[in-house]
């Protein structure tokens, strides 16, 4: 990894529908928060390295819901690699034909890992049909352990859709990856280089300290949880954001965006002018010592 900050884009619980379906579940037009979003990353500076998705990337989960997304990724002429994973509300068997072109093994977990940049990012399929908490299949742990072997010295991103669980409280699983496959990725990771986790799942920003290792989650697209009404139940309402990622040798950091970013401006500093402002400061401060 070189000294130069490295940033990278965390969407996740993108919620794309099948235009040609009604849909009661899905609460905002998620293909039109997705456009605007990678029109915005296009315009970054410094420009990211690659963008990961970490599942519920469809409503339902059906091909079409994919065709859609994967049209909305093309027509956004990203020239960075998009790795996806997949949550509780996509279909392996709708996925993997549209987005991998892949025809057979549909009922796998999708896991895979590439290295960008000197980062090794590791995608984990949480997903489990029909279940809303995630769980991890037979073999899906060896196969992490054996990905994490493969570059023991390079620094980890972990990208999966359930979090892990915070609170040994079961009545509580539907919202992370289950306790006992929260205990087997704490073993897995422990003394290993884990720049963080990005999850997303239960739809608000949340930033978690689990065992010195940060777990980010995002509100991701679609809609967000109340966080003030949590003792009650789920409240959704409207707002979204992605995440800015920033690799540095020291660190992870992540810098929310909500969205929508049409907020109503109310100054803008340019950073000439704030040099401008400064030496006038320091202009005064001569004369006041005079
Ligand atoms: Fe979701």
């Amino acid at each position: 990894m070189s000294d130069a900050p490295l940033t990278f884009v965390h969407l996740t619980d993108l919620h794309i529908g099948n235009p040609l379906v009604e849909d009661d579940h899905l609460y905002s037009d998620t293909a039109t928060t997705l456009r605007r979003i990678l029109a915005e990353v296009k315009t970054m500076v410094p420009a990211p390295r690659f963008v990961v998705a970490s599942g519920d990337l469809t409503n339902q989960g059906d091909t079409g819901s994919y065709e859609e997304l994967k049209a909305i990724i093309a027509e956004a002429e990203l020239d960075i690699p998009v790795l996806y994973t997949l949550g509780n509300h996509d279909k392996r068997t709708g996925f993997y034909p549209v987005m991998l072109g892949r025809t057979e093994g549909l009922d796998k977990p999708y896991d895979h890992a590439q290295v960008i940049d000197g980062i090794h990012i590791i995608l984990i399929d949480t997903s489990t049909p029909f279940k809303i908490g995630g769980h991890f299949e037979p073999g899906q742990i060896e196969w992490l352990v054996d990905e994490l072997d493969r570059h023991p010295e390079l620094p980890k991103l972990i990208v999966m859709h359930h979090a892990p669980a915070l609170d040994q409280r079961p009545e509580l699983e539907w919202e992370s990856l289950s306790i006992a496959d929260t205990d087997r990725l704490r073993a897995a990771l422990e003394g290993r280089s884990v720049l963080g986790i990005l999850s997303g799942h239960i739809h608000f920003d949340r930033v978690s300290n689990w065992y010195g290792i940060p777990v980010v989650v995002g509100i991701g697209q679609h809609a967000a949880t109340d966080v003030l009404y949590l003792h009650e139940g789920l409240r959704m309402v409207s707002g979204a954001s992605f995440a800015v990622g920033t690799v540095r040798p020291s660190g992870l950091t992540i810098s929310f965006v909500p969205q929508p970013s049409e907020r109503r401006e109310l100054k803008v500093y340019t950073f000439a002018g704030m040099a401008e402002l400064v030496k006038g400061h320091e202009a005064a401060a001569a004369v006041a010592a005079e």
